[in-house]
């Protein structure tokens, strides 16, 4: 019997890139999981089903996150049908792009409440079972972002960094019940996630950031096209899952990028910045990439 077998495990996000790429590899490595996205579950479960390994066990669930009734649906369902929920695999989120003060309250609170709001939503779901069988593991996705701020991936980051702060007290707060946090957190990956990104309403040819944000756009964007598909994300997490002193943090990606957060911990903040700003090349024209919008 393989490490994992009849452990039930949530996958949010699953319809695509990331949590899809968990969804199969869990359910590959015997795991009973349950894919979770906002598509019909009947034809979730039918693709799936036809990615994996004949014997595995995949079911689907329909599950917004910004939702909570729905979350509390589906995680009802899960316990009523396979009487325990071993492990959340997190990864429902989104990402937006522009400049801070080209983006509304509007969309500030969209993105926190999917990619904030929804993790919590679906932690607090699952806990009490977890709490009470004594045991659960909660890996959530965050991102590289998450541990620096991006140039005009600023409310993205932000929502990142709202995550890591609130799992750091989760993770100490359930520790004596048995119930285990971890928090991945990806580079650049080739997924769904960058033709989703949404741009900020203010991010238009009258921005004073227009040059500045395209060209760190290009390079945003190149990098995740660029970037390797989510398979290594699904491993790492089964390897989280089968672990039993997992970390608190996985940093998973490109080497450039592991290696920025080890440099953001050691180099001053200025010195730091500089290499972002040159990676990002703010500083081709104008000082810190803001120049007024010559129109059209
Ligand atoms: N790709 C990268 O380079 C990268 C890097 C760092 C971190 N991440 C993080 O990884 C996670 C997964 O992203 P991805 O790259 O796999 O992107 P993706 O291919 O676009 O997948 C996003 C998934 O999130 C789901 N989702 C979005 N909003 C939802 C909601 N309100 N309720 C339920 N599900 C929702 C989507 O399902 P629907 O079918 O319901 O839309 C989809 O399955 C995100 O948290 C992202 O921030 C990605």
């Amino acid at each position: 019997m393989s490490k994992g077998r009849c452990d039930t495990v949530l996958v949010t996000g699953a319809s695509s890139g990331i949590g899809r790429a968990c969804a199969v590899h869990l359910a590959d490595s015997g795991f009973r999981v349950v894919a979770a996205s906002r598509q019909p579950a009947d034809a979730l479960a039918r693709d799936l089903r036809a990615e994996v390994s004949p014997g595995s066990e995949i079911q689907a669930v329909v599950l917004d996150v910004n939702d909570e009734a729905s979350v509390g649906a589906a995680v009802t369902d899960i316990l009523r049908k396979t009487g325990r929920l071993d492990a959340i695999v997190h990864c429902a989120g989104f990402g937006v792009g522009g400049a801070i003060e080209d983006t509304s309250d509007a969309e500030v609170r969209a993105i926190f409440d999917t990619n904030f709001f929804g993790a919590l939503r679906v932690c607090r779901a699952a806990l009490p079972a977890m709490r009470e069988r004594g045991a659960g593991t909660l890996v959530l996705v965050s991102s590289i972002g998450g541990r620096m701020g991006l140039p005009f991936q600023g409310l993205y980051s932000a929502s990142k960094f709202a995550l890591e702060g609130a799992a750091e007290s989760l993770s100490l707060e359930v520790r004596a019940s048995g119930v285990r946090v971890v928090l991945i957190e990806p580079g650049d990956f080739r997924t769904g996630f960058t033709d989703r990104r949404s741009r900020a309403s203010g991010a238009d040819d009258q921005s004073a950031y227009r040059q500045a944000f395209e060209r760190a756009l290009a390079v945003i964007q190149s990098d995740e096209r660029g970037g390797s598909t989510p398979e290594p994300i699904a491993r790492l997490v089964r390897r989280v899952l089968g672990s039993r002193r997992p970390r608190l943090r996985y940093t998973i990606g490109p080497l450039p990028q592991r290696a920025a957060v080890q440099l953001k911990k050691v180099l001053p903040g200025r010195v730091f910045e500089r290499i972002l700003a040159l990676y990002y090349r703010l500083d081709a024209r104008g000082r810190g990439g803001a120049t007024r919008a010559q129109g059209g």
